[in-house]
């Protein structure tokens, strides 16, 4: 979590002590069970706009992501935009040829709601754009990859945002219409169904520190106006296939939340632990899968005291009434985790980031290990057993709902040989195995990425593929990775092979 967000690293990050060489990035086996289950499934994640290119073709319209690179290009590490990317939208038969090589049971993709929807309303229905995303679908299936869709994954369209976005409490509604097309137009075939992707990610960058478009900076308050309004978005979408669809469609749908885990700084310092996965995980998780359909109680009662001491009417983060807390309660048939981390926490004195902000409501302060590895991407340390730690807190605190690992994943300079990656993958494999023998319902894995991609701010300085894709070439090739090869390995026999053959 907080994966783009250098801001908050810079704030809160104590000491970051980069790795030695030879610095190790590993997990022990837990001495169970050495096979995944057999129904347990593998598979690979993308996103619309980092991948499709196409960006104004066969009458899609804009989306926040558009506008902001194309108006900030510097902004973008290497000036560059989603554009034309790995052309995704015109070679999916290349994409497809991975797939089938690394022998993957799903493939996760989302949809743009601005090439389906252009004007993100009822008002235009773009039928190249059910075109495409029903042969993207049909081919999985026809080749017995099972599609699972992300219905939002930061590409707002530009037409919604024109009032608001979502800090505007029509975009539920909105919301709720864009899931209903897509419900009945591919719902007969897709049966998991992502309504967002990394909530936090989207809100505080895009609506807090003015990091991400669409560039708004009121942290404390419009961050978490954006949560609100997106946690009720997500419910209502839920709610709407349980009454409408789901007797003739019989999927899940679920929401990705990123997540890391922390270990206190201070051996006596327990409670830090969970303060800092109740400001995380817990801001969206408890809603929906705790038992009380509310925030964290720690939370709330943080922010209504900060307020009140600010000189706030009312409370920056307004609990859900009865109405509400009765929808969001049990709104998810998996809880989808993007992992990539952890940190190390204790309690900020003084505490750290603008007044008011989500760094000042945490008082939280964040640290690393220099026994983890660093990836190319500054916020990403190798370590797998704050996975395992992390799916079992999931077990205990939420009633041991059903996970997805929707993401992880190691960013380098996009080299052939990628041993780091292979480390990094085998190493998370493990902790998943290790969780699953403990107990914890993890029954998909997903690593970012298939290919090559646009990685936001970071441009495509940052690679996280499994596929290399040479961005400048005329055919966009995609060249398997050692780690492409290791990862088909794994999915052939079900168990963690060793990476000897592989590097
Ligand atoms: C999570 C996001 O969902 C994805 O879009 C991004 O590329 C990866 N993290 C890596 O930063």
């Amino acid at each position: 979590m907080w994966d783009q967000l250098p801001l908050i690293l810079c704030l809160t990050i104590s000491c970051v002590c980069f790795a030695d060489a030879d610095v190790k990035c590993e997990l022990q086996h837990n001495g169970n069970n050495e096979q995944f289950p057999k129904e347990f499934s593998f598979g690979v994640s993308t996103a619309a706009y980092q991948i499709e290119g196409a960006w104004n073709e066969d009458g899609k319209g804009p989306s926040i992501w558009d506008n902001y690179t194309h108006m900030h290009p510097e902004r973008i590490a290497d000036h560059s935009n989603g554009d034309n990317a790995a052309e995704s939208y015109h070679r999916f038969a290349q994409d497809l040829v991975a797939l089938k090589e690394l022998k993957v049971g799903f493939y996760r993709f989302s949809i743009s709601w601005s090439r389906l929807l252009p004007k993100a309303d009822t008002t235009v229905k773009n039928q190249k754009a059910i075109d495409y995303y029903n042969m993207v679908i049909d081919k999985l299936l026809e080749n017995n990859i099972e599609p699972m869709v992300t219905m939002f994954h930061y590409d707002m369209p530009d037409g919604l945002m024109k009032f608001g976005g979502f800090t505007n409490d029509i975009v539920i509604k909105y919301f709720r219409f864009y899931a209903d097309i897509l419900f009945e137009t591919f719902g007969d075939r897709v049966k998991k169904w992502i309504t967002f992707n990394e909530p936090f990610d989207y809100c505080l960058p895009g609506y807090g520190s003015a990091y991400f478009p669409p560039m708004i900076h009121a942290p404390g308050v419009a961050d978490y106006i954006c949560m609100d309004n997106l946690l009720k978005a997500h419910a209502s979408a839920y709610r709407l296939y349980k009454a409408k669809y789901f007797h003739s469609q019989r999927g899940k749908v679920g929401i990705t939340i990123s997540s890391r885990f922390y270990y206190p700084k201070n051996n006596d310092a327990e409670e830090v632990v969970d303060r800092g996965l109740q400001y995380s995980l817990g801001w969206l998780a408890h809603p929906i899968f705790g038992k009380s359909g509310n925030y964290p109680y720690k939370v709330i009662e943080d922010i209504t005291s900060n307020s009140m001491r600010e000189g706030l009417a009312w409370s920056r983060l307004r609990p859900f009434n009865f109405y509400w807390s009765k929808i969001i309660k049990g709104s998810g048939d998996f809880l989808g985790l993007n992992y990539y981390t952890s940190r190390y926490v204790e309690i900020a004195d003084p505490p750290l980031g603008e007044n008011p902000s989500w760094e000042r409501d945490s008082r939280l302060k964040y640290s690393v290990d220099k026994n983890w590895k660093r990836a190319k991407s500054n916020w990403l340390f190798c370590a797998p057993k704050g996975l395992e730690d992390l799916l079992k807190w999931i077990r205990d605190n939420y009633n041991n709902v059903e996970v997805y690992i929707t993401e992880n994943g190691w960013s380098d300079n996009g080299e052939l040989n990628d041993a780091d990656r292979i480390d990094y993958l085998k190493a998370h494999l493990q902790a998943v195995l290790n969780a699953v023998n403990d107990g914890c319902k993890v029954t998909y894995y997903s690593h970012w990425s298939l290919i090559d991609n646009f990685e936001w701010n970071r441009g495509f300085t940052e690679k996280f593929g499994l596929y290399y894709v040479n961005m400048t070439s005329k055919n966009k090739e995609r060249v398997a990775k050692n780690s492409a090869h290791y990862y088909r390995s794994v999915i052939e026999s079900r168990k963690i092979s060793s990476s000897d053959n592989f590097v």
